[in-house]
């Protein structure tokens, strides 16, 4: 079966770790966020993979390539962005069978086996995964009658309109069958939530929802921060979680504190702690006595001696001068250079 998966937005909201590398390639723990959304897909026996791109599409092929774990990649570009649901009516000639589409940037365990299931039981035309949080005025609601047909889609509720429900919120992950885009026009801009899923509703359009599952869409600094966290600490699981890479150096009287990772290459100088919950990236040089927690490097981050990072996010290359202190979820960019003895602070 074949998936179609949307990596062509700007990933605003996470500049500037976004400025040079699209969402996809945002490394989650050290793997590309896109590594850890074709694997779940791969576990739930999709063989082809579709990715609609169309920001930093150079970058995106260079490290997703044409083959993961023995499924078939390929791409499908635009010129300029379409939205979502442009997106989806420009990759419609993929759409020859049951067909997954889905968000770029969702971090989930959703049984998508048991999704397909009822989207074939339930004979539907489209099918959306829907699942309950606990703050769903930051997310699209979806009502459903029953039986699970889609009754309404409210876009982003205020606080009042959702006070003390629990309702379900689009998952980002939908099941579609051939035809169902047939009325929408090529080439233009559409949002998929807006413009097509309002169209379905009525026409054999269901709602298949998913209690206590892990779902996080990956679209804010604290929400990556938070995914990478779940995934140190085991509430979502990843196979072959390299803990330690090779060649990992530590100096004299320095340490790790569990749950953190290390890539490879990586050194830690003496007396520096790096954790807990951190992620360094490959090739990353700690100075001596600094600590490092609650932190996410990228690779090639340099801390000079005597440094502090906590609650921070770092992107390749980053180089921070001996004695400083940078704190309070601050996120800098590819290859800022931070002079010695620099206090950052941003919350
Ligand atoms: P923000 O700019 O921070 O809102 O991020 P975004 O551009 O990724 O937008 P959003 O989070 O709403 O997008 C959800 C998913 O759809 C992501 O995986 C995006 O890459 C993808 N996406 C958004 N807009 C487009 C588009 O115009 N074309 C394609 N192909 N994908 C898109």
């Amino acid at each position: 079966m074949r998936a179609i998966v949307l990596v062509g937005g700007e990933g605003t909201r996470l500049r500037p770790l976004t400025l040079h590398v699209p969402k996809a390639v945002v490394p989650v723990v050290n793997r590309p966020m896109m590594f850890l959304i074709l694997s779940w897909l791969k576990s739930h026996g999709i063989s082809e993979v579709i990715l609609s791109a169309c920001y930093k599409t150079d970058i995106l092929k260079k490290v997703i390539g044409r083959s993961f774990q023995g499924m078939k990649i390929d791409y499908i570009y635009e010129k300029s962005p379409l939205g979502t649901g442009g997106a989806v009516k420009r990759a419609e000639q993929f759409i020859d069978g049951t067909t997954v589409v889905m968000n770029g940037d969702i971090l989930t365990s959703l049984d998508l086996s048991a999704m397909l299931k009822f989207h074939r039981e339930k004979r539907s035309g489209a099918t959306i995964a829907l699942t309950p949080v606990s703050n769903p005025s930051a997310y699209g609601v979806v009502e459903t009658a029953r039986g699970g047909s889609v009754l309404r889609f409210l876009e982003k509720p205020s606080p009042e309109e959702v006070a003390g429900k629990v309702l379900n919120i689009n998952a980002g992950v939908y099941i579609i069958e051939p035809g169902m885009l047939a009325l929408m026009k090529d080439g233009k801009v559409y949002s998929i939530e807006r413009d097509i899923f309002p169209k379905f509703i009525g026409d054999g359009f269901f709602g298949f929802v998913s209690r206590n599952i892990y779902w996080m869409d990956l679209g804010t600094v604290a929400k990556y921060s938070k995914a990478c966290r779940d995934i140190l600490e085991g509430s979502y699981k990843i196979k072959g979680l390299e803990v330690i890479g090779k060649n990992v150096k530590l100096g004299r009287g320095a340490r790790v504190v569990k749950p953190s990772v290390l890539g490879s290459g990586t050194y830690v100088g003496e007396n520096s702690r790096i954790g807990e919950l951190s992620v360094l990236g490959k090739n990353c040089a700690i100075g001596k006595n600094c600590v490092v927690e609650r932190a996410i490097l990228w690779d090639n981050v340099k801390i000079g001696d005597n440094c502090v990072i906590s609650d921070c996010v770092f992107a390749g290359g980053v180089k921070v001068g001996a004695s400083s202190s940078v704190s309070g979820e601050t996120v800098l960019g590819e290859g800022t250079v931070l002079a010695p003895y620099s206090r950052l602070r941003s919350k």
